[in-house]
């Protein structure tokens, strides 16, 4: 693994540094890779302050630590039903336990990410806030809770927190950071300074038949040096379609041409509701805004309560609550409702060892038919109408937490229904480039055969040549009764089981909400049946396997 630190500041072994209580303890947490940007961000400006800096991900900090730290600044986010990210469970539930000790003489500060169209908003960031208190530690700075579209509010903390620490940590002038989690991809694109790459391919995989428009793209990296691992995802940039732009102007009686801000920008509102402004996702403070303006009884009724506004904003886009409830608004006020737009991050579904300086995607075009009106997710519609030759922004988002076993023999056992197949493509291709003599398992699922087996070429040519091992299909819809991957988990549970005892590792990609959750009951039936263990021993030996990297998940 190459020894670049994060945004490549020069790295240190973690905790090297003497006069641990002058460094500032910089911890993150998060899914997609905003905390560690927030928290690298933070890092860099404490260190151009000369703090000495221990940045670290929560996922890879020794709890025994904590005893020893002075000051402690927190960037985590929330996912689901108000649960950690998957690097933050095991400090989270420390701090929770009765093993938590004493923290009298620490000094602390939470950022917490969320996302305010879900119902435990930022749920993890004040855990973290209720238990630090709890067991004594002082807040430095109160508690930020942001939105998805959080920059402003994180710059603000960043300023916040570091004033906060002058009076309480010498500057040494030694500007030391030490980074204890290897990053081993990335460039010097990021999220904010995204690289314009081309597209060059944007096809359908699904057939004529299907429900479903599931699109290969492939994109250009050119020249721009960016790296990326197998495991990996793309973030991706988009724009607001012209359609539903002129849709939205319509029914806000506005002519497109009235000059707005955003951020410190001037520019007219077509174009700032094309390429600055959320409109495919709704979220509560938009409800709740526009009920005040248009003070539409019904809309009010929704908007008093919690339940019915999360059910709204889950089935509704901005157009569709603009055009339901009309109000006279000005083009600026109206800006300030809308959430910035955001990148969206889709599973690389390509190895660099075999595509170079390509990257691809597997990309399922969001849908929804409702009342005859159909909507459309903002960047899968965006990439599924891309033409050759067109512009996209893009950059990596490492995932450390979904990779390929070191040893090229070690077996993988891979799950990806639908378009949660895309890292094995990669997994797949990375393999075979390296000659890897590792056993292979696929387990895919799809709803039909005929109109829905993503990279079927593929798949055959891989299991001809023996790169993949074995493969077992699951198409929900082509009998009676809905068969899915963990039908094929159980079906094949004594063949699983032996792979798992032979160091196999397990991945899971794709939907997070019912598969995932399915299929690790799967494998706890499995562990049950043919480890001839009880409940109680499955769960933990799961829980080593995801300890020891064994068992690995990118769902969504
Ligand atoms: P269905 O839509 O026919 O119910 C990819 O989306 C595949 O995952 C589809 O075949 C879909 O089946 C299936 N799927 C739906 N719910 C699932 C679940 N809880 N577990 C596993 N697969 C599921």
């Amino acid at each position: 693994t190459s020894e670049q630190g994060v945004a490549g500041l020069p790295l240190v072994e973690a905790g090297s540094q003497s006069g641990a209580e002058q460094t500032i303890t910089i911890l993150y947490g998060s899914q997609t890779g905003n905390g560690r940007g927030i928290a690298t961000e933070l890092a860099e400006k404490a260190l151009a302050q000369g703090y000495a800096v221990n940045l670290v991900s929560m996922g890879d900090y020794k709890t025994r630590q904590l005893k020893q730290e002075s000051l402690l600044l927190l960037v985590v986010s929330t996912h689901g039903e108000g649960e950690a990210p998957d690097d933050a469970i095991e400090l989270h539930k420390f701090l929770s336990s009765k093993r938590a000790p004493k923290l009298d003489n620490l000094n602390y500060s939470v950022l917490a990410l969320g996302d305010s169209s879900y119902e435990f908003f930022c749920q993890t960031g004040k855990d973290f806030e209720t238990r630090l208190n709890a067991l004594g530690a002082t807040s430095i700075a109160p508690l930020v809770e942001c939105d998805v579209d959080y920059e402003a509010q994180a710059e603000q903390w960043q300023a916040d927190v570091l004033e906060a620490v002058k009076p309480l940590v010498q500057s040494s002038g030694a500007s030391v950071v030490s980074i204890a989690s290897s990053q081993t991809s990335g460039s010097s694109y990021t999220k904010q300074k995204p690289y314009t790459a081309e597209l060059l391919v944007s096809q359908k995989l699904t057939g004529r038949d299907s429900d479903r428009d599931v699109r290969h793209v492939e994109i250009e990296l050119g020249e721009s040096g960016i790296n990326y691992q197998a495991g990996d995802a793309l973030g991706v940039w988009f724009t607001n379609s012209q359609e539903l732009v002129a849709e939205l102007l319509e029914a806000l009686a506005l002519d497109g041409d009235e000059s707005v801000s955003v951020g410190s920008d001037s520019l007219s509102l077509r174009e700032a509701l094309t390429s600055k402004k959320e409109l495919t996702q709704l979220y509560p403070g938009l409800v709740t805004g526009w009920a005040e303006l248009s003070q539409n009884a019904e809309l009010l009724a929704i908007s008093a309560d919690k339940a019915l506004t999360r059910e709204f904003v889950n089935n509704n886009q901005v157009a569709d609550l603009v055009r339901q409830y009309p109000a006279k608004v000005a083009a600026e006020q109206f800006i300030e409702l809308l959430r910035g737009i955001t990148p969206r991050l889709y599973s690389i579904a390509s190895s660099q060892a075999e595509v170079e300086s390509e990257v691809h995607l597997t990309v399922a075009l969001v849908e929804d038919e409702r009342d005859g009106v159909t909507r459309f997710g903002g960047a899968s519609q965006f990439l599924a109408a891309a033409e050759e030759g067109q512009e996209v922004q893009v950059y990596v988002e490492p995932n450390n937490h979904f990779r390929l076993p070191e040893n090229p023999e070690t077996p993988v056992i891979m799950v990806g229904p639908g378009t949660g197949v895309a890292p094995f493509r990669a997994f797949m291709q990375e393999r075979a480039a390296l000659g890897a003599e590792g056993n292979t398992w696929l387990i895919f699922g799809n709803p039909h055969f005929e109109q829905d087996f993503l990279y079927q070429t593929e798949w055959q040519q891989y299991l001809q040549s023996g790169e993949l091992s074995r493969i077992d299909l699951a198409f929900s819809r082509d009998q009676e009764h809905k068969i899915y991957v963990q039908h094929k988990i159980a079906e094949q549970g004594e063949a699983l089981w032996q792979w798992l005892a032979s160091g196999a590792h397990f991945y899971v990609c794709g939907d997070a909400e019912r598969m995932a959750k399915d299929v690790h009951q799967a494998l706890l039936d499995v562990a049950v049946k043919y480890g001839n263990k009880t409940q109680e021993q499955a769960a933990e030996y799961l829980e080593e396997l995801r300890a020891a990297k064994r068992y690995q998940k990118d769902v969504y």
